[in-house]
C-alpha cells in the first residue's frame, strides 16, 4: 500500500508525453516579430508546460529542443536557440520546486558529428546534476538529437554484444530508462511524424493541434492527456 491507500496495481501509471514544439516562427510572423521572438515565447511556453505536467499525472515529459537537422538554419537563429537552451537548462530552482529533474538526449558530446557547443554541454551537465535529487516529473530535452542517428548507434552497439533483438536496441538507446511514449504532441497544424523518438513512440497516441507551440498551454496538455490509454 502506498500513502494514498491505492493498491499499486490500480494506481494510475504515470504518463510519458513527448512534444514536437513546432510553429515558433509562424507565431512570430503572425505578430510581425522576428523568428527569434517566437523561440523566446516557445521557451516560456515550455516552462509553463513543465509546471502543468508536474501538477498532473505526467511522469515523463520529453521535448524536441533542437534536431540534428536544425543546424542548417541561419546562424543568428541557431545562436538564439542555443542561448535559449542555456536558459532552459538554467531553470534549476524552478525544476526543483516542481520536484522535476532534467535530462538530455542527443548525440554524445565526444562522438563524431556531435555539435553541441561547450557552453551548452556545461549547462546540460550542471542541470542534470543539480536536479538529480528530484523524484517527480522527468523532463528530457532532446538537443542535437535525431531518431535515426539514435537507432543506428543503438544497432551498432548492440551488434558488438551478441544477437540484436528489440531488447538489445532498447538497452543501447541514448537514455535506456526513457519509457514508451503514451502521447506524442505536434503543434502548429503539422500532421507529420518527424525524426523524434522513432523507437519509443511505437504504439502511442498522437495529438495534433493547429496551435503554434508558444500558444500550447495547460488546457491543450489536458486534451492531449485525454487521448492516453489509462491504465495500461
Ligand atoms: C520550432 O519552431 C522550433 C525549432 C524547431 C527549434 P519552428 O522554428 O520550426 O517554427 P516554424 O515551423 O518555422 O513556424
Ligand atoms: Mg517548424
Amino acid at each position: 500500500m502506498n500513502s494514498t491507500n491505492i493498491p499499486p496495481d490500480i494506481e494510475p501509471r504515470r504518463l510519458h508525453v513527448a512534444c514536437v514544439m513546432d510553429g515558433n516562427g509562424r507565431w512570430a510572423r503572425k505578430r510581425g516579430l522576428p523568428r527569434t521572438e517566437g523561440h523566446t515565447a516557445g521557451e516560456e511556453a515550455l516552462a509553463e508546460i513543465v509546471r502543468a505536467a508536474a501538477a498532473r499525472n505526467v511522469g515523463w515529459l520529453t521535448v524536441f529542443g533542437f534536431s540534428t537537422e536544425n543546424w542548417v538554419r541561419p546562424r543568428p537563429e541557431v545562436r538564439h536557440i542555443l542561448s535559449l537552451h542555456r536558459k532552459i537548462f538554467g531553470r534549476v530552482d524552478e525544476m526543483r520546486r516542481n520536484n522535476a529533474s532534467i535530462r538530455w538526449i542527443g548525440r554524445p558530446f565526444s562522438e563524431k558529428g556531435a555539435r553541441t557547443p561547450v557552453y551548452v554541454q556545461r549547462a546540460i551537465q550542471k542541470a542534470v546534476a543539480d536536479t538529480a535529487g528530484s523524484n517527480g516529473l522527468v523532463v528530457t530535452v532532446a538537443f542535437d538529437y535525431g531518431g535515426r542517428a539514435e537507432l543506428a548507434r543503438a544497432a551498432g552497439r548492440a551488434a558488438g554484444a551478441g544477437p540484436v533483438d528489440a531488447h538489445a536496441i532498447s538497452r543501447n538507446l541514448y537514455d535506456p530508462d526513457l519509457p514508451p511514449v503514451d502521447v506524442l504532441v505536434r503543434t502548429s497544424g503539422e500532421t507529420r511524424i518527424s525524426n523524434f523518438l522513432l523507437w519509443q513512440i511505437n504504439g502511442c497516441r498522437v495529438y495534433f493541434t493547429d496551435r503554434p507551440w508558444p500558444d500550447f498551454d495547460a488546457t491543450e496538455l489536458d486534451r492531449a492527456l485525454a487521448l492516453a490509454d489509462t491504465p495500461r
